[in-house]
């Protein structure tokens, strides 16, 4: 088991955030945190570092665990590419060879060219930045990584590049909990999710669960390919295979045209 929450209780300001809370985080799998703001998505993150205390119950971790920031700047303090990505290796006493070997394999994976080493990590566009913070992160491979809203302010493109090098990560063996926003994102990336709003226990769940049962969709404003899956199935009143995609979706539909011959 990745991190088992059990049965915890924080209080920020003398305010009860998180009540009676009981999650669990596999191994291996992609968990999206969701939910309104001030829901208590970060606070969460941060009791799974160990950075809150607890007023009651236990987070046990098992691995060690990256934490990419919301805000990548809050992520730097030395003055090269090359000093960051080195400071927590060096700090840890690994050899000059196993840290340049590690540089190189991460900023392939981030998709990062060798020739910004020199640079200020300041000097970078945002989109860079947040892919040298995730660099900085899994230098120390970590098994678990935590992302506070890994694509907020990212470019559209920018944005589907950072998912595909957190989801290659991920089949590389390792664990994801990552906080959005956006649910056509949940839909494509995760496996899990977790369901946070300010006055009711979290809700944990299998995405599919998520997106196509009935009890646990209430009140979401759903990706177009979901919503328009939900209006087939109920202009047709029956069960279709799921639909994670669009193009998944059109197959769907040309199917049961071809099953009913003519379709309205
Ligand atoms: N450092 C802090 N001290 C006291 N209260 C805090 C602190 N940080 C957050 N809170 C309070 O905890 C509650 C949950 O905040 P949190 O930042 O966890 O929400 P969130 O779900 O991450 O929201 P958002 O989507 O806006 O990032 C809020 O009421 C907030 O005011
Ligand atoms: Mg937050």
């Amino acid at each position: 088991m990745g991190i088992d929450v059990h049965n915890i209780t924080i209080e920020r300001a003398s305010q009860i955030i998180l009540r009676n809370t009981s999650l669990q985080f596999s191994d291996n799998k992609w968990t999206a945190i969701i939910g309104e703001n001030g829901a208590g998505k970060s606070t969460l993150l941060q009791a799974m570092q160990q950075l809150l205390p607890l007023k009651q119950g236990r987070i046990t971790v098992d691995g060690d665990i990256g934490f990419l920031f919301q805000h990548a700047d809050q992520q730097f303090f030395e003055t090269t590419v090359e000093k960051e990505l080195s400071f927590a290796p060096h700090y840890f006493g690994w050899s000059r060879a196993k840290i340049d070997a590690k540089i190189h394999e991460v900023l392939t994976l981030v998709q990062l060219d060798p020739s910004i080493l020199p640079m200020l990590p300041y000097q970078l566009s945002g989109g860079q930045k947040k892919r040298l913070a995730l660099a900085t992160v899994l230098m120390m491979e970590p098994a678990i990584l935590l992302a506070d809203e890994p694509t907020a302010g990212l470019d559209p493109v920018q944005h589907d590049v950072m998912l595909n090098i957190l989801k290659t990560w991920q089949q590389q063996g390792h664990t994801i909990i990552a906080i959005t926003h956006e649910l056509t994102d949940v839909l494509a990336f995760a496996d899990d999710i977790v369901v946070m709003a300010k006055d009711k226990p979290p809700q944990q769940m299998d995405t599919e669960a998520f997106f196509f049962d009935a009890p646990a969709r209430q009140g979401f404003h759903f990706p177009p390919s979901v919503a328009t899956f939900h209006l087939v199935e109920e202009k047709l009143q029956r069960r279709l295979p799921r639909a994670r995609t669009t193009a998944e979706l059109i197959h769907i539909i040309q199917e049961e045209v071809q099953r009913d011959g003519v379709c309205d």
